[in-house]
C-alpha cells in the first residue's frame, strides 16, 4: 500500500516530470507520470504469481512528447475521429486539427498527454489526481474546461479511471484511455497479443467509411470477425470478414456496448491469455468501445529497450461513438456550461 514518487526525466519545456507509482497489498503496482498523466507501467501477476508490466510505453519522455501511439494516454477533450474536422453547436462552426485525413483525430495535434498537470495524492487511499485548465479555444474547443483525472488502486486490483469536468460554455466532451495492454509472457516484451483471447459485451458495432468515419448504422456482428460475444483467439477473427464482406486486417473498430447507458458501471470487455492466466476485465458507465490492435506498429528502442510491431497490443477504449457529435442518433456528445461531466472506466486484473 502506498505511493512512492521518483524523477521520471525532463520534458521539452525544461520541466521536472514526476513518476508516481501506487501499490496494492497484492503487489500490483501501476505507474504514472504528470507529464500527460500517463499510465506508464501496470506490473500485476500470472497465475504462478511471476509478476511482469503489461502496458506498452516508451523509454523517456522525449518518445512520449513526440508520439502519435497514445500509450498509456488519457484522451481528450474528444477523443477518436471527428469528420472533416469541425462539428457545429448552437448555431457556430468550430474547426479542429485535421491529423488524420481530412478528420480531427483524438483532438489534434496538442495532446492532453502532453501537457503538465498538477498532481494531488492520497497515500491512504492509493488514489491520485491530475487536474489541468484547458483554456477557451484550446484544440480549437469552446470554453474554459476543467478537468480532472483521478487514478485508485485498490485491493481488488482494480485501477478506477475517474474523469471529471466543468466549461463556461456549452462544449463536447469523450475521454479515453488509451493503454495497450499485453497479457502474453513477459507482459509488454511478449511479441503480440494474437493468441490471447477477447469477450466483449456487446451485438453491435458502427461500421464506418474507408477513413474509418462511422456511417451511422449500427450493424449487427454475430457471424462475422466482430463477434466477441463469446472469448475468441484476436488471430482467429483476423483474415476473416466483417458484416459487409470486407476482410478484417486487424481490429480497429467501435463497438456499441449492451444496455441503455443508464446502468452506470458495467463490464464491456475481457482480454485474457491462457500461457500466463492473466485477465483484465474493463468496466465502464460509456456507450462504446473502441478495439484497436497496433495495427501498423514498428517502433525500435522503447520500455525497457524492446520493439513493439504489429499486434503488439490491445487497447480498449471506452468512449462516445466515434463522431457522435456530427451523427443523429448518436449518443449525446455536448456538455453544457457548468454542468459537471464524470464518468468512470475500471480495469481489472485477475488470474485464472
Ligand atoms: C485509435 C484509433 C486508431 C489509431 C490509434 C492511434 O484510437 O482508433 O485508428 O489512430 O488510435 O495510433
Amino acid at each position: 500500500m502506498g505511493i512512492t514518487k521518483s524523477i521520471y526525466g525532463v520534458n521539452k519545456d525544461g520541466a521536472e516530470v514526476t513518476k508516481y507509482t501506487l501499490k496494492n497489498k497484492n503487489g500490483i503496482e501501476v505507474s504514472f507520470i504528470d507529464s500527460g498523466a500517463v499510465i506508464t507501467n501496470i506490473i500485476v501477476p500470472d497465475r504462478d504469481g511471476v509478476f511482469e508490466d503489461i502496458a506498452l510505453g516508451y523509454n523517456s519522455i522525449a518518445q512520449y512528447e513526440a508520439s502519435v501511439t497514445y500509450f498509456g494516454a488519457p484522451i481528450g477533450r474528444y477523443a477518436n475521429r471527428i469528420s472533416g474536422a469541425k462539428f457545429v453547436l448552437n448555431g457556430k462552426e468550430y474547426k479542429l486539427d485535421q491529423n488524420d485525413s481530412t478528420n480531427c483525430l483524438h483532438s489534434g495535434n496538442l495532446q492532453y498527454s502532453c501537457c503538465m498537470y498538477n498532481t494531488e495524492y492520497n497515500e491512504d487511499e492509493d488514489k491520485i489526481i491530475f487536474s489541468r485548465h484547458s483554456p477557451d479555444g484550446e484544440q480549437g474547443f469552446p470554453g474554459n474546461f476543467d478537468y480532472s483525472i483521478t487514478y485508485t488502486l485498490d485491493n481488488d486490483n482494480r485501477l478506477i479511471i475517474e474523469y471529471k469536468a466543468i466549461c463556461d460554455k456549452d462544449t463536447i466532451v469523450n475521454f479515453t484511455n488509451h493503454s495497450y495492454f499485453n497479457l502474453g509472457k513477459g507482459g509488454h516484451k511478449c511479441p503480440d497479443v494474437l493468441g490471447q483471447e477477447v469477450q466483449i459485451e456487446a451485438d453491435y458495432y458502427t461500421p464506418v467509411n474507408d477513413i474509418l468515419v462511422p456511417t451511422g448504422e449500427l450493424k449487427e456482428l454475430a457471424g462475422t470477425a466482430l463477434d466477441f460475444r463469446e472469448f475468441k483467439k484476436l488471430k482467429d477473427g483476423i483474415g476473416k470478414a466483417d458484416a459487409y464482406g470486407n476482410i478484417v486486417t486487424g481490429y480497429d473498430y467501435n463497438f456499441a456496448l449492451r444496455g441503455d447507458g443508464k446502468e452506470g458501471v458495467k463490464r464491456a470487455a475481457q482480454l485474457r491469455d491462457s500461457s500466463t492466466g492473466r485477465i483484465m476485465e474493463m468496466y465502464t458507465d460509456l456507450p462504446g468501445m473502441q478495439l484497436f490492435t497496433a495495427n501498423d506498429m514498428d517502433i525500435d528502442n522503447c520500455k525497457d529497450g524492446v520493439h513493439y510491431g504489429n499486434f503488439c497490443g490491445a487497447c480498449f477504449e471506452s468512449q462516445n461513438f466515434p463522431n457522435a457529435i456530427n451523427t443523429e442518433g448518436f449518443p449525446d456528445a455536448v456538455l453544457k456550461a457548468g454542468e459537471q461531466f464524470k464518468s468512470t472506466t475500471i480495469f481489472c486484473f485477475k488470474t485464472f
